[in-house]
């Protein structure tokens, strides 16, 4: 389905009928009766991505940046167009901006040892909160074991928000980064990063925002938002998986050293010395993932056609929908999410492992992630060894969450009879 026709699947703002979304994921139609409900670990990929991907294989593959020959150039142009639709996507001010990584994991760990390593000192401080996933804690423990800053982690609050008030008394003149996450990926909350990033600069300090979860489901506008640093993932915008974003503004990138060394990222190599590229090649070691951010960039046009403000307010209203479904489940106990959620109802069912939750749900085809989800400080935090979580996304309605409603009922009937 090309864009004009999509269009048509969205009569207006606010009109966004998912069951006719649902129709351009080819996972549907080969698994009619799967209700897909976890898409913060990874969103399913529409036509567009997939026949977009092999259209570019077949039609336009070679190396990027190096040969002098048509073939290659267009496959560079096509590979550059891609970063053009990123840097529109998050509102960059410059394309030298966006640099092409694996994922948010990989982008957060560049930042730790290239700007991280370079710059920050023994006793320099850096905030992170308890929302966050573990691609943003061990990366800074890793910088921590190898130049001695320290972490500072801030709190939750009694509703599972971050603790603003408690986030403020953190900062001070030695703290050099705040990494938080945008949206937490286990309980679905939305930190209120505009006032993070405020905070953070005041006191002198640069901020990174973890956009995994947000970038999928809200409108990203970096220059707006203030950050220096903004990560998110390909996979889980609806794009192939092995293809992620760093932003990072072309002031702090370009004084960065590389995170890598090898082919594409030099200007000049001798035994002696070597010269290296200005952002983002800098960063872009060895042969990228060429088809990824191609396919990425189809990703995002497909979002773009979808509209971010209807993609938000259709997970807003599916989660109060879920929220409210899930409180007639006995038993049931959904974590709380701060002032606001989006997209993801994270729960425990009294007396039943979130295993056992999830494989029940799975006899029921309600696909749904059990466990700690990479957060295991906020689980023990929480006082739980894990959670299930149902996460939604554009080809979700509310009989999927009907569906999930009555699975569920049937575990508790299963296990609490
Ligand atoms: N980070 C992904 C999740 O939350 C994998 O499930």
């Amino acid at each position: 389905m090309g864009p004009a026709s999509l269009r048509s699947v969205y009569p207006g703002p606010g009109g966004f009928d998912p069951k006719e979304v649902k129709r351009e994921f080819p996972i549907f139609a080969n698994n009619p009766d799967l209700v897909f409900l976890d898409s913060a670990a990874s969103a399913q990929k529409p036509r567009s991505v997939i026949d977009g991907t092999a259209e570019y294989y077949r039609t336009d593959y070679a190396n990027v940046h190096r040969g002098v020959y048509r073939l290659s150039a267009r496959s560079t142009e096509r590979y550059e167009e891609a970063r053009d639709k990123v840097r529109r996507f998050l509102n960059a001010s410059d394309r030298r901006e966006i640099v092409f990584v694996r994922n948010t994991t990989e982008a957060i760990n560049l930042v730790a040892q290239s700007w991280g390593a370079a710059f920050l000192r023994e006793g320099d401080e850096v905030v992170i909160s308890e929302l966050e996933h573990h691609s943003n804690i061990v990366p800074w423990q890793l910088l921590r074991d190898r130049i001695g800053i320290k972490l500072v982690v801030a709190p939750i609050d009694a509703t599972g928000g971050l603790d603003l008030a408690a986030f403020e008394t953190l900062l001070s003149r030695r703290t050099r980064l705040v990494a938080v996450t945008h949206m937490a990926n286990a309980t679905g909350a939305l930190v209120p990063v505009e006032r993070v990033v405020a905070l953070a600069h005041r006191h002198g300090a640069k901020v990174l925002l973890d956009g995994s979860q947000a970038a999928p489901r809200l409108p990203v506008d970096v220059q707006a938002l203030g950050c220096d640093f903004y990560a998110f993932t390909g996979h889980k915008v609806y794009g192939p998986t092995g293809i992620g974003v760093l932003y990072g503004r072309f002031e702090l990138l370009s004084a960065m050293p590389p995170y890598q060394g090898g082919g594409e990222m030099i200007l000049h190599v001798s035994f002696d010395k070597t010269e290296y590229q200005e952002p983002p090649h800098r960063f872009e070691a060895g042969t990228p993932d060429i088809a990824g951010a191609i396919g990425l960039g189809i990703a995002l046009d497909f979002i773009e056609e979808l509209g971010r403000e209807n993609i938000r307010e259709h997970e807003e209203a599916l989660t109060g929908y879920g929220v409210d479904r899930l409180a007639q489940i006995r038993g049931l106990r959904l974590l709380g999410a701060g002032q606001r959620r989006l997209g993801i109802l994270s729960f425990d069912l009294e007396g039943v492992h979130p295993h056992d939750v999830s494989q029940v749900l799975d006899q029921h085809h309600v696909a749904v992630r059990a466990g700690h989800h990479c957060a295991q400080p906020l689980m023990e935090q929480l006082g739980l060894s894990g959670t299930t979580r149902a996460s939604l996304g554009v080809y979700n309605d509310e009989a999927d969450i009907d569906r999930l409603a009555e699975a569920l009922k049937a575990a508790r009937e299963m296990f609490l009879r």
